[in-house]
């Protein structure tokens, strides 16, 4: 339980209530939850089987880190590199996370002490949390702006991680995640008896308000567009903390016979049941209801989160209070999630360097307070934080995706028919069959199939024609180099690399010790 309540705790984060409903809002209800649950079966949950059989396959030979658990289920040496991003993807997407994990503890303070109600500068509080309109501007310690709360946010996640994984991680999750749903179903029971509020404005009720989320549109035309289906599987990675590292360390704390696969299963189902059965409900109708289509389009992911909503419970009676609530819910699903994110770091540095809790974690928090620091630093237009979640935070989960199920599916290691046979010691329920074809093959093309495209889209500008190809630089190119550029956004590029470069290092490290000897190496 507590194992499943952790991982569902790592996955139900701020993707559940504010990415996954302003992705599906964007692209149509019906063309998105088509690719997006194709996407879930036949990558979300197969990936998942592999990573959580991984990590307790590393775990019992006492590895706890993906470089670890990849050394030593590969058995050469190459295995740690390829294990390299399960440590920088989680340190650094943790950089930006917590940053937003601040603001909702900000704004849930603001709600309580009715500093969200009608008649606030909406815009401007935005503003100054989020520091979006000049680089410097969020850098206040005041109870109404983001600094202490970033302070306080820090010091929460670094004190659980160092109560370590039961009394810490566990402990969280276990009274974070039911506490978490309850007031989510309280908010969820609020938003569909909201009726139409305004009867000057008949449109703009909680039907229309579902409908323009959930009603499907124009399918076929919604499923020709590859932008969709990348925005898809990218939520499904995103959402369930697959690809990030944070699985296979947590199953790694599993004995050799505990479940996995209904497991990994009853955490997905979890973070499904969060994100469709609530986050789908709530954001966007609430949103309609009170402000429309007009209240919706363009407003991106933080904009509905931070700066849309807190003018919708303004409008409700008792709105304070559950404004609170929203902000509450979702600081302890962020809170939850960027646990998950430094316990991988923390596991790493213990095991691959032989430092003890203390200095890793001294380590662990010096490297990541620096980008984090970016981010609230250069926060005009979220470059920082948008650079870092672009390369790392979605290419880079794209690529530690595809080389988890290569390695579960083709390594000499493991290899699918090992990883099966591994997948269902002491398992509760077994795979379908189909789905060993699905690991070996479906998965790895189709998300090969999507990095690829997400490669040659994103970054350099491929109009997604075979018959007429056109590349263009994106802005992300353009971020980076010519005129145009931008420099704090070349700056986290440096960052960037000089924290992959570092991680390679820490990776050599790691090795001399493994190799001198790999099995007395229990952390
Ligand atoms: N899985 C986490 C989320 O959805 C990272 O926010």
């Amino acid at each position: 339980m507590g194992v499943i309540l952790a991982v569902a705790g790592s996955a139900v984060g701020l993707g559940n209530f504010l990415r996954f409903p302003g992705l599906a809002a964007q692209y149509g209800g019906g063309a998105f939850m088509i690719a997006y649950f194709l996407a879930l079966l036949l990558l979300g949950i197969p990936i998942g089987w592999a990573e959580w059989t991984m990590g307790r396959a590393g775990g019992v030979r006492g590895y706890h880190s993906a470089p670890g658990i990849f050394h030593v289920l590969m058995g050469t040496p190459a295995g740690k590199y390829l294990g390299m991003l399960g440590f920088v993807v989680p340190v650094m997407v943790y950089m930006y996370y917590v940053y937003v994990e601040a603001w909702c503890l900000g704004y849930a303070w603001l709600a309580l002490t009715g500093q969200l109600s009608a008649g606030t500068d909406f815009g401007g509080v935005f503003a100054t949390y989020t520091g979006i309109a000049q680089d410097g501007s969020a850098v206040h310690f005041g109870l109404e702006s983001v600094g202490l709360w970033l302070v306080i946010c820090y010091a929460l996640n670094f004190w659980f991680i160092y109560r370590g994984v039961s009394k810490g991680i566990e402990l969280a999750c276990k009274w974070g995640m039911p506490l978490l749903i309850l007031i989510a179903l309280v908010i969820l029971g609020r938003v569909l008896t909201l009726g139409t509020p305004d009867l000057a404005k008949p449109d703009q009720n909680v039907l229309n308000g579902l409908g323009y989320m959930w009603n499907p549109g124009d399918i076929a035309a919604g499923l020709k567009n590859p932008e969709l289906w990348l925005a898809a599987s990218g939520q499904v990675f995103f959402t369930l903390t697959v690809g990030f590292g944070a699985i296979c360390c947590y199953a790694s704390y599993l004995k050799k016979k505990d479940d996995v696969v209904l497991s990994a299963l009853t955490a997905a189902s979890a973070n499904e049941f969060c994100e469709v059965g609530l986050g789908g409900l709530i954001t966007v109708p609430a949103a309609y209801v009170f402000l429309g289509t007009a209240g919706l389009v363009g407003m991106g992911t933080f904009g509905l989160g931070f700066n849309v909503l807190p003018q919708v419970f303004a409008q409700m009676p008792y709105g304070g209070a559950f404004a609170f609530c929203f902000f509450a819910l979702l600081f302890l699903a962020a809170f939850t999630s960027s646990l998950s994110m430094l316990q991988p770091g923390v596991a790493f540095l213990e095991e691959g360097l032989g430092l003890a809790r203390k200095p890793a974690l001294a380590l662990l928090g010096l490297i990541s307070t620096f980008g984090s620091m970016l981010c609230w630093w250069f926060s005009k237009d979220l470059k920082a934080l948008d650079t870092i979640d672009f390369w790392i935070g979605t290419m880079a989960i794209y690529v530690q995706g595809f080389i988890l199920i290569l390695v579960f599916g083709w390594s000499k290691g493991m290899g699918i028919e090992r990883g099966w046979q591994e997948a269902h010691i002491g398992a509760d329920m077994r795979i379908p069959r189909f789905y060993k074809f699905v690991m070996k093959w479906v998965a790895p093309a189709f998300l090969g199939a999507v990095l690829l495209m997400f490669i040659l889209n994103s970054v350099f500008g491929w109009n997604f024609s075979f018959s007429a190809p056109h590349f263009a630089p994106t802005g992300r190119i353009k971020d980076l180099v010519g005129a145009e550029h931008s420099d704090p956004a070349r700056l986290t590029f440096l960052f960037i690399a000089i924290c992959v470069g570092f991680s390679a290092l820490l990776m050599h490290l790691a090795g001399k010790r493994w190799t001198d000897n790999p099995k007395e190496n229990k952390s």
